[in-house]
């Protein structure tokens, strides 16, 4: 379970205070298909910054699991997001030096894994790249990028993943497969899945979606029901 509550994120600019977000208030059970849509600077990426524990809010608490984010400190914050949490980019984020393969493997070896090769080569047979193992990032297609990216954030088997426009650079229908290959990772792994879009017809696809606008919740088709934690 995710638990956001009145979480608030404020940046001081000059000697004003922007409100990026303010007072959103959610909770996400273990195993759901959440999408986050809204417009352009509505706070999408924002959130999800805070639900993964990569940077606190001004007021409010994230709850992973019963563990607050808000009451570790950055090494622990770092530890929880290790065993816990995937992240998934719009710009892919992958070692341009390393080939898909040593993508995924490098941080299964920093993590200890007893096997990284053979863990590596399974999570991208997962994601429909074995035949691409030793492609350098440059010799994939977009979509084949992507597909390493979400292998490398299920390297660590998370509970939950979150991908912040993961199909912003990818055409329609590549898009589309990706959001399918999220589907199906969430049904065979439990884990839950947050997707940040701006595709409307891939926000119908998840089980719930969550409306953003000027740093608020303004639609949920599932809404928080009394307190919930
Ligand atoms: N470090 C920062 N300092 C000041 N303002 C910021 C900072 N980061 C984001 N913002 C502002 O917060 C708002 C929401 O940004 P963001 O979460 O990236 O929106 P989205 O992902 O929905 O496009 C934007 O208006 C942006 O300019
Ligand atoms: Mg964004």
């Amino acid at each position: 379970m995710l638990v956001a509550r009145d979480l608030t994120k404020e940046y001081r600019v000059g000697d004003r205070t922007l409100t990026v977000l303010r007072d959103v208030s959610f909770s996400i059970p273990q195993g759901a298909f959440v999408a986050v849509v809204g417009p352009s600077g509505s706070g999408k990426t924002t959130l999800l910054g805070l639900l993964a524990g990569l940077d606190t809010p001004s007021r409010g608490t994230v709850l992973l699991d019963d563990a607050d984010f808000g009451a570790l400190d950055e090494d622990q914050r770092a530890r929880l997001r290790g065993a816990k949490v995937g992240f998934v980019f719009q710009s892919f984020q992958l070692i341009p030096t390393l080939t898909a393969i040593e993508n995924v493997q490098v941080p299964l070896e920093l993590r200890g894994d007893a096997r990284p090769a053979e863990r590596a080569r399974e999570l991208l047979a997962r994601v429909g790249l074995a035949d691409r193992l030793h492609h350098f990032p440059t010799e994939l297609s977009g979509g084949e990028q992507q597909r390493v990216a979400i292998a490398r954030a299920f390297s660590n088997d998370p509970r939950i993943l979150f991908a912040d426009e993961p199909t912003g650079n990818l055409d329609s229908d590549t898009g589309q497969r990706i959001v399918e290959l999220l589907e199906q990772l969430n049904r065979e792994s439990g884990a839950t899945i947050v997707l940040v879009t701006h595709d409307s017809a891939l926000a119908a696809r998840a089980g719930r979606v969550i409306r953003l606008s000027d740093g608020a919740v303004v639609q949920d088709s599932a809404p928080m029901v009394g307190a919930a934690s």
